[in-house]
């Protein structure tokens, strides 16, 4: 595996498919473990988890799960805007349900905050977090996400549904930016 290069910037091989595939089943099985309700609610949020949670989402195998997507964006290039729009909206009732949200990556937690609220403010039953990756060191606002595949520093990564400008999510590897 080599390196790779978007916007005049080098990524290095990061986390392998491999490993991710492994830890998509332990974070199914953790899941499937905790969840008693029959009818939980996964929300997908675009576009960078759509692979991460297609994965997951066949690997819980939970007999009556339902998946919807919401789309929420934060970020301009390789750094945080520190504001969430919210692109595409929920639509789905979630009042009394469990809420099972599904992130590709947590970084200053101001998505997760904002994700959070929106379903606590609709009465769901209790609300989860499951994030392929972690910056707890970027952590500013907000509780850690109860799940989490890997927890990473803060370099920016991309691959595996993560972008750089919308380019990059079809890579299955992890790349990490190459400090020089
Ligand atoms: P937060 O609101 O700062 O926690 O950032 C959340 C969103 O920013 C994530 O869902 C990603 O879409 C994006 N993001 C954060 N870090 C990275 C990165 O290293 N690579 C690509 N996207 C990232
Ligand atoms: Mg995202």
């Amino acid at each position: 595996m080599g390196n790779v290069v978007y916007d005049g910037l080098t990524f290095e091989p990061f986390i392998t498919r491999e490993k991710i595939a492994a830890r998509v089943i332990e974070l199914a099985q953790e899941l499937r473990r905790d969840i008693s309700d029959d009818n939980p609610l996964f929300v997908c949020v675009l576009n960078g988890s759509f692979i991460f949670a297609a994965d997951l989402f066949r690997a819980c195998d939970f007999p009556d799960a339902e998946i919807t997507f919401i789309r929420l964006k934060s970020y301009e290039g390789t750094s945080s805007t520190g504001q969430v729009k919210q692109v595409l909206g929920l639509n789905e009732n979630v009042e009394g349900r469990t809420v099972v949200i599904i992130e590709d990556i947590v970084d200053t937690g101001v998505t997760a905050v904002e994700l959070r609220r929106l379903f606590e403010d609709n009465n769901a039953k209790s609300v989860k977090m499951v994030t392929l990756l972690f910056k707890p060191s970027s952590l500013k606002c907000g509780k850690e996400p109860e799940y989490v595949g890997f927890a990473i520093p803060p370099a920016f990564v991309l691959g595996y549904g993560l972008d750089i400008d919308e380019k990059a999510r079809g890579l299955s590897d992890i790349y990490a930016l190459k400090k020089d």
